[in-house]
């Protein structure tokens, strides 16, 4: 469970690039964290991880402060960010060690784990190169197998689709829909409105560092029928690809 709670930033002052956000991913769910790009949605996902301060508010991470009590909280999520592009000189095999160590992940849950989730997204082949051999969507699939070695109960992840063939983006889905079967929870942001309606149980639309929606695709689409403003952005949303 993620809980925001009154969290605001500016990176520049007077100028609030996250304004008063509010919000509860609950477990079991998908969350797909929605809007135009410059929205806000990197800046969320750099303070829930512990990345960026909040300059007002908390983030919880099953209850644990991200601020106060940044390694137990760290300890319960998994961070797929946005750009992929880590640990060039390192192999496949070594990045996903190293991931595994710092999380103590024992030997026998590592390499079931590594063998499973590499051959399931299709680079198992690839784990003796060094990434900087690595495809953008190479790259990707690497990081998010690192995100899933210690088993989070919460998985956080930045765009995550981007970049990523259809099927590796469809394995990818579905990695996401057996987490949450099991009672853990995904928050992850895009700007792509129909990766969001197949896949999520709630979405969350932020435009300018304020939240405007929150609810069910179905909801959403009910609530646009009825406000001009949130029509205009969903507009903006769709077009953007
Ligand atoms: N390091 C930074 N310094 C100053 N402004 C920033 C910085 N990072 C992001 N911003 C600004 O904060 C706002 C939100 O950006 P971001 O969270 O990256 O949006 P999104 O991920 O939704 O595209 C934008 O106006 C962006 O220009
Ligand atoms: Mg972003």
């Amino acid at each position: 469970m993620i809980e925001i709670v009154n969290v605001s930033k500016s990176y520049v002052k007077d100028k609030k690039s996250i304004d008063g956000l509010n919000l509860k991913i609950n477990n079991g769910e998908i969350f797909g964290f929605l809007g135009p790009n410059g929205a806000g949605k990197t800046t969320t996902i750099k303070m829930i991880t512990g990345i960026l301060k909040p300059d007002e508010g908390k983030i919880l991470i099953d209850g644990k402060d991200i601020n106060e009590n940044p390694i137990e909280a760290k300890r319960n999520f998994g961070f797929v960010p946005d750009s992929p592009d880590l640990f060039l000189k390192l192999k496949g095999i070594e990045y996903l060690n190293f991931l595994a160590d710092i999380y103590n992940v024992s030997k026998e849950d590592r390499e079931k784990r590594i063998d499973d989730l590499s051959k399931r997204f299709d680079i198992y082949n690839n784990l003796s190169d060094r990434i900087q051999s690595y495809s953008h969507g190479m790259r990707q699939k690497l990081i998010v197998i690192g995100a899933l070695l210690h088993n989070p109960k919460n998985w956080i992840l930045d765009e995550p689709m981007t970049g990523l063939d259809p099927k590796s983006s469809h394995d990818l889905k579905e990695l996401m829909k057996e987490h949450t079967k099991n009672g853990n929870t995904v928050f992850f942001s895009t700007h792509v409105l129909e990766v969001a309606e197949k896949l999520c149980d709630r979405i969350g639309i932020i435009n300018k560092g304020k939240l405007i929606f929150v609810g069910t695709y179905e909801e959403m689409k009910k609530q646009i029928k009825e406000d001009g403003s949130l029509e205009d952005l969903f507009l903006q949303i769709t077009e953007v690809e």
